[in-house]
């Protein structure tokens, strides 16, 4: 299964993904990683193991749907079969998903449909409940919709900041991206 994973910042989750493919724990074949801006530590990390990476940064661009194309070209050009944003802070159009929709694996900091959206852990936080999580879902052209493939629940404590919160969500989140693309690999499906 060949995987194209995109990100905007750090880039953490990926780095769950490059040790279990590089620790034999996780049977992938990492193709490429990209990013919308430049001088992301997810494309440095990715770079340093090896990974072809790419970014198409989204201020280069003069509108929404030509950065959304360039993006589409530059991860066909990968010829990926599973598309994974992994902290990737733009939301594709359409075009992006008459590609590759139905493999557009995404990962979110919250249990969805509980909020979806860039703030999931602080909303989270803010609302009050005891209970939060994370999901990995098929992503479509929506804000964190999609069917959901897998869930882990993240208790919140009552000393927790979105700091603290986020830091134990983002361990259930490598555990769960990992062994999702282990089942996906090992047995490949998808909504399509
Ligand atoms: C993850 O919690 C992801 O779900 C969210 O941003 C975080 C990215 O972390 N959208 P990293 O870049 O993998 O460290």
């Amino acid at each position: 299964m060949r995987i194209v994973v995109l990100v905007s910042g750090t880039g953490s989750n990926l780095q769950a993904v490059i040790d279990a493919v590089k620790a034999g724990e996780l049977d992938v074949d990492l193709a490429a990683v990209g990013a919308d801006r430049s001088g992301t530590y997810g494309v440095e990390r990715s770079a340093a193991a090896g990974i072809p990476t790419f970014v198409v940064d989204f201020k280069a661009y003069s509108d929404r749907s030509a950065w959304n194309a360039a993006l589409t070209e530059a991860v066909a050009a990968y010829r990926p079969d599973v598309v994974v944003s992994s902290g990737f802070m733009r939301i594709v159009s359409a075009d992006f998903i008459d590609v590759f929709g139905g493999r557009y694996l995404n990962t979110h900091p919250a249990l969805l449909p509980a909020f979806p959206g860039a703030h999931g852990v602080r909303d989270a936080l803010a609302y009050g409940v005891k209970v939060t999580g994370c999901t990995v879902h098929w992503a479509d052209a929506g804000v964190d919709t999609g069917p959901i493939i897998a869930q882990e629940a993240v208790p919140v404590a009552e000393t927790d900041t979105e700091e603290t919160l986020h830091e134990r969500i983002k361990a259930a989140e490598r555990r769960l991206l990992v062994s999702t693309l282990r089942s996906l690999a090992a047995a490949p499906q998808s909504p399509n």
